[in-house]
């Protein structure tokens, strides 16, 4: 795997062609072993090819919960951890992917945000009994922080709710876990019901104005029953639609790492956390401005 970029002029590679067992760039015609070294310079055939004329390799590329990632540089943190993927009983599925104008960080900070559910999703599981954020404060190890909330939800797929057995609204317990990344980790956990939801929210810039959103889903209460997990991506789908219909809507798609730009309140600690992690993490690498 080799970066989209041509050493000669920064061509995308992406739009080249194989030939053989080259890759040949399609603006000037250079091509490039598996290695990645340039093996033929069509504009000076014959002449010695300079050693710089090779292909950039990312640090790192594994595979995980059925997505590449990769790593141009020495990664400040792991692969983020996603327990529910792998544990017993689950069913694991993807949802819809989505290209979004919506800024991949917008995105996260939404994802960390647990005060927008009566409003951003009102025809969903949103409830006004959810207005208050009532949260268990922010933990922090390394560059990861975690914040659990006590909250409420509508639960439209619980049969007992139309036998009036249950209460449609709720309780949920949510644990968002972030890192110095664009991915977020839920859990959330349904003491009325017993179910566990796992998510894992991935945001991948894929240039200036487009991001790539997959959002990886496990669930322990389906029982692998193909409907109803379709009817939980379904779901979900409508859900990211929902934040996505706010977050397209800004006139920007970035978030401010400077705290004194916005204003915030005991509610948004975990998104605080989060930009504070991201500065941090600017500073060291000399990128904040
Ligand atoms: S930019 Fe790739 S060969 Fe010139
Ligand atoms: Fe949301």
């Amino acid at each position: 795997m080799f970066a989209d970029r041509c050493p000669h002029r920064g061509a995308p590679l992406s739009a080249g062609t194989v030939c053989g067992a080259s890759l040949q760039c399609a603006y000037h015609g250079w091509r490039f072993n598996s290695d990645g070294c340039a093996t033929h310079v069509p504009s000076q055939p014959g002449s010695l090819i300079p050693s710089r004329a090779r292909l950039d390799r990312p640090h790192a590329v594994v595979e995980r919960y059925g997505l590449v990632w990769l790593a141009p540089d020495v990664p400040i943190t792991e692969v983020p951890a996603f327990p529910e993927w792998d544990a017993a009983g689950f069913d694991c599925v993807r949802s819809t992917f989505v290209r979004t104008s919506a800024g991949a960080a917008q995105l996260v900070d939404n994802f960390l945000d647990a005060a927008h559910f009566p409003f951003v999703h009102q025809a969903t599981f949103g409830t006004e009994a959810a207005a208050e954020v009532v949260e268990r404060g922010v933990r922090r190890s390394g560059w990861e922080i975690e914040n659990t909330f006590d909250t409420w939800y509508r639960n439209r797929d619980d049969p007992l709710v139309a036998s009036g057995l249950h209460d449609e609204v709720q309780p949920q317990v949510l644990v968002k876990r972030g890192a110095v990344s664009l991915c977020v980790g839920l859990q959330l956990g349904f003491p009325v019901t017993g179910a566990t939801i796992g998510i894992l929210f991935c945001c991948t810039p894929e240039r200036d104005g487009v991001t790539r959103v997959y959002k990886l889903l496990a669930r322990n209460d389906l029982g692998g029953d193909a409907e109803r997990i379709a009817a939980f991506v379904e779901d979900e789908d409508r859900i990211l639609e929902e934040d996505l219909a706010i977050l397209t809507r800004y006139r920007h798609n970035d978030v401010p790492v400077d705290l004194r730009a916005e204003v915030h309140t005991r509610a948004d600690r975990l998104s605080v956390a989060w930009r504070q992690l991201l500065g941090e993490a600017l500073a060291e690498e000399g990128l904040k401005s």
